[in-house]
């Protein structure tokens, strides 16, 4: 008996286990991204929490958000509005989720309270101030040449801050409304939310130095993060009692959307930065940035921007050794392809960076959870491209949820996010730190290092995987 039916067992003992050993592998794969992730999100979110001051961490003044700890070859020890602005709100919607982090809002809420009504080279409180990029850590004026002002700022500011009194409305109102909003006239507020909004009002039409402080115009990034804080800023308003604001904020917003809509190069397809751009493509991350940060108008499932997005992929593949070494499907993607900006110098040559892989990432899965919350795909001769690189057999059509077309673009999207995910992995140090940008022949980390802005868009690349279902 026993030795009848022991190589029996044994046969379908060697078949198990090389069942268990092969499903194991194909499960590793696909999981190694759920893993750094479960391994690194919360690394990266310390690290974050690193670069502000609070009780925990008295080498930074309370409420003050640095841009970098490196003080040399580049400085950025500085706080930036617009950094800060972007990292916060990161931690606002921790707040939203968890009721996590108010000690760091609240101390944040303070310092710029004190930074709006500093006079700067941009002009004071209701004349121009608001519009500064940068401070001192100490929460002085940066007094020396800049590209300044940079309208951005106080627009990133208002959006995070609107989000969080939203919800804070209910837990303390009396502080909502003595500190953040009050409904005095244009120019008489003395709340950070109100001063941010009416300056968007009086500046958003005039140029300004763009998100990567080097050149003037008008740009997407700045415009239409400018659209949010007034879209939002009116439903604020208005539920704050204020309609009289509500309304100015309403029609601002409209009267912004012909420039919003001029931003799209139907020729060059893909949404420009710079109006009137000289000497460059216009190709530029800032206007993925802009499409996550206010998905409005062009949301990230739009025609417009997976072309855009398709329009830098195309760009940076071949632009970089590290690329062109690379099969893909992920890339590393930097600001803009002609960027000479090396971290340190400008006169040298661009690199890839953490911010701008991890924002094609994030746009791909947000473009991937709006086809699922529509249950729908559209696939325009605008848009083919993109679904092309994320499934070769993607044609111009419409497709239900439930059709296998429909199925195999999600699973090309997941795919091809994860690409971009995985050059994060790839580059970023072993320890989970990231600085600004990596080499573009040998993939090590370059400029800033522990660059606060780095660990919040690579979060928030990581949170929009999480939210695909
Ligand atoms: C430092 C800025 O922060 C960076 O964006 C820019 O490229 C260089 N200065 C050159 O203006
Ligand atoms: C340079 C970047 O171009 C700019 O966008 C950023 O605000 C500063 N560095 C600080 O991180």
């Amino acid at each position: 008996m026993v030795s009848a039916s022991t190589p029996l067992v044994s046969l379908v003992g060697v078949f198990y286990t090389l069942l268990v050993v092969v499903n194991a592998a194909v499960i590793i794969k696909r999981s190694s991204i759920d893993s750094w992730i479960s391994e690194h999100y919360g690394t990266a979110e310390a690290a974050l929490k690193r670069n502000i001051g609070s009780s925990s961490n008295t080498a930074i003044p309370k409420g003050v958000v640095i841009a970098s700890p490196s003080t040399s070859a580049p400085d950025y020890y500085f706080q930036w509005i617009r950094d800060a602005s972007c990292v916060m709100e990161h931690l606002v919607d921790n707040y939203l989720e968890s009721g996590q982090d108010l000690s760091y809002i609240m101390d944040w809420i303070e310092v710029q309270k004190k930074l709006q009504r500093l006079d700067n080279p941009s002009g004071g409180y209701t004349t121009g101030g608001l519009g500064e990029p940068k401070f001192h850590v100490d929460s002085t004026a940066y007094t020396d040449p800049w590209g300044r002002p940079q309208r951005d700022g106080p627009a990133l500011r208002a959006n995070t801050l609107m989000k969080f009194a939203t919800r804070y409305l209910t837990t303390d109102g009396g502080f909502v409304r003595s500190q953040l909003y009050d409904s005095a006239p244009q120019g008489q507020s003395q709340t950070v939310i109100k001063a941010d909004l009416d300056y968007v009002v009086s500046s958003w039409s005039q140029s300004s130095f763009d998100l990567w402080e080097e050149i003037q115009g008008q740009h997407y990034y700045t415009t239409i993060v400018s659209y949010r804080a007034m879209v939002e800023g009116a439903a604020f308003a208005q539920k704050l009692g204020d309609s009289a604001a509500a309304g100015t904020y309403k029609k601002t917003a409209e009267s912004m959307l012909d420039t919003i809509h001029g931003f799209w190069s139907a020729e060059k397809g893909y949404i420009v930065e710079t109006h009137g751009i000289q000497g460059r493509s216009g190709l530029d991350c800032g206007v993925l940035l802009g499409v996550l940060r206010s998905p409005y108008v062009f949301t990230p499932g739009s025609e417009q921007a997976l072309a855009t997005t398709e329009a830098m992929v195309r760009a940076f593949e071949g632009l970089y050794p590290i690329n062109q070494r690379n099969s893909g499907p992920g890339f590393g993607i930097g600001r803009y392809p002609e960027d000479t900006y090396d971290g340190v110098s400008t006169s040298s040559k661009g690199n890839p960076w953490f911010i701008c892989t991890a924002t094609v990432a994030h746009t791909i899965f947000a473009a991937t959870s709006e086809f699922t919350s529509a249950s729908s795909i559209s696939v325009t001769p605008t848009s083919l491209g993109l679904f092309k690189r994320a499934y070769s057999g993607a044609k111009e059509g419409v497709y239900k949820s439930g059709s296998s077309d429909y199925n195999n673009i999600i699973a090309g999207f997941k795919r091809l996010g994860d690409g971009f995910l995985e050059v994060l992995q790839r580059h970023g140090y072993q320890n989970g730190s990231f600085a600004e940008q990596f080499d573009r022949e040998n993939g090590f980390n370059r400029g800033a290092r522990d660059l606060t802005w780095s660990y919040e868009a690579v979060l928030g690349a990581m949170r929009a995987r999480k939210a695909v279902v």
